[in-house]
């Protein structure tokens, strides 16, 4: 009886806290966002602006937000934005799409990069929080 209690606790001690950790993710990638807010756009109604909108990233091929302007080094990266591909882009956007029009040093920490992608890949195209 003890052990099924202990386990039983175990198991509402994890479920309880990983959506709180998850939480805490994402409002440090949404801080973490304030740096690519002067160009990007993200969640409802969201509107190109020096760069594309980015609802909808993960998934999404480069170069595809409707009605933006990309470079052809943009667009015919052939890159499909995913975890992978976004975290590496985004520690150094001039080495993985080289001719990018996109003026940004990058983020080299790996926190920071993990934070902003738990932030960015929450919304869909439609720039809702996916449940
Ligand atoms: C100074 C403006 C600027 C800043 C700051 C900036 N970007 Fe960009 N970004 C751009 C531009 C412009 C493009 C389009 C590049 C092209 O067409 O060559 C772009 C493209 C992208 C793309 C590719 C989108 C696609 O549809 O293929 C991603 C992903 C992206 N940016 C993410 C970010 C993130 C995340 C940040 C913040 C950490 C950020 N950018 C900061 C200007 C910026």
């Amino acid at each position: 009886m003890t052990k099924l209690t202990f386990g039983a606790l175990m198991i509402l001690t994890v479920t309880a806290t990983a959506p709180a950790a998850m939480a805490q993710d994402v409002a440090a990638g949404k801080t973490s966002f304030n740096k690519c807010l002067a160009c990007h756009a993200i969640g409802e109604g969201a509107k190109n602006k020096v760069g594309p909108e980015l609802n909808g990233l993960n998934g999404r091929k480069s170069g595809t937000a409707p009605d933006y302007n990309y470079s052809d080094a943009n667009k015919n990266s052939g890159i499909t934005w995913d975890e992978a591909t976004f975290k590496e882009y985004i520690k150094d956007p001039k080495a993985k799409i080289p001719g990018t029009k996109m003026a940004f040093a990058g983020i080299k920490n790996e926190t920071e990069i993990n934070n902003l992608w738990s932030f960015v890949s929450q919304f869909d195209k439609d720039g809702k929080i996916k449940q």
